[in-house]
């Protein structure tokens, strides 16, 4: 693995027509937003949905007084804005292995459906520590290396892994399915403790999708989400950070009190419509999206 860690950029993909519209994955996504909803606090100061896309679940974020979209696509983030609008929102291409904000910034952050894209876990894992504030939620889902499809697979001699091994496995450049013991090590080793596990997608057949409407399916998920069994293809892990208080940054919504350098670390200062860091980088603003990911010349 090199120093900088690769990156699944996802640029001006079609991610969301050719993965969500129309594409006959409703179930998923209303099952993921019921958990979230059960899962949230009832409100909040300010939130960090990390690899937050298209904004496809931003709008269960709505308790929370700020919610802050990172991403490293730009054209998903400003699709997200086109939606979403500025009030209460705010929107950052960045990347997640160097985010660009002040330390205890967040009193809760988000990560959905974008781990399996991280060939460093633990690395990610320390920038959400440092960015959360004491006793912050951190809700987390990810891919199920030990799923009981995998495990049927394995039993019959198909798959070239093993899902009861702990390390990640990677089935496509830049995906990674994880084993649940190996995602709690690691959250746990950064000081965060498990409140919830919730296996979810369970019905995640073509067979059950076609003869069962949504309601149905979400409805049977929600039973089997009671069982706790690690073995769904997907798991929300519900989390919550212990660390030494720190005084979190201002509960203005001027972003250069949330925002910082993220090659320095230094406070910004607005120059020329672009932010300036203490050591001369400038970072622009691209039709409202704050644009980390390369300094301007
Ligand atoms: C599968 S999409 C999920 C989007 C959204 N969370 C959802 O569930 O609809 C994964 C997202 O992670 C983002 N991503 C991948 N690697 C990233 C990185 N290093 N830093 C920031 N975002 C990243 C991608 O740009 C993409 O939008």
């Amino acid at each position: 693995m090199s120093d900088r860690p690769r990156i699944c950029d996802y640029g001006d993909s079609t991610y969301r027509q050719d993965f969500w519209e129309g594409q006959g994955r409703g179930y998923e996504d209303a099952v993921e937003r019921q958990v979230l909803a059960n899962l949230l606090p009832r409100s909040g100061r300010r939130l960090l949905e990390i690899g937050a896309g298209f904004g496809r679940i931003t709008r269960e974020y709505r308790m929370f007084r700020q919610v802050v979209l990172l991403d490293y696509s730009l054209e998903q983030l400003q699709y997200a804005r086109g939606h979403y609008g500025d009030d209460g929102f705010l929107y950052v291409a960045a990347d997640a292995y160097q985010m660009p904000f002040q330390s205890s910034a967040f009193d809760a952050a988000t990560m959905i459906r974008v781990i399996h894209h991280f060939e460093n876990v633990p690395a990610v894992i320390n920038q959400i520590h440092a960015v959360l504030a004491d006793s912050s939620a951190f809700i987390l889902e990810f891919a199920n290396k030990r799923n009981l499809k995998a495990i049927l697979r394995h039993i019959l001699g198909i798959n070239k892994w093993n899902p009861f091994t702990l390390e990640p496995v990677e089935f496509v450049e830049l995906n990674f399915n994880f084993h649940p013991e190996y995602v709690l090590e690691q959250v746990t080793a950064s000081g965060f403790s498990l409140r919830r596990t919730v296996p979810v997608s369970w019905l995640r057949l073509g067979l059950f999708k076609r003869a069962l409407p949504t309601a149905v399916l979400a409805r049977g998920d929600r039973a089997l989400q009671q069982t706790g069994w690690t073995i769904s293809p997907s798991i929300f892990l519900d989390l919550q950070l212990s660390k030494p208080a720190a005084a979190p940054p201002g509960e203005s919504d001027d972003p250069l009190d949330l925002l910082r350098c993220p090659v320095t670390g230094s406070p910004l200062t607005w120059s020329d419509e672009a932010l300036l860091s203490r050591n001369g980088l400038r970072w622009a603003i691209r039709d409202g999206v704050f644009d980390f990911r390369k300094p301007l010349e």
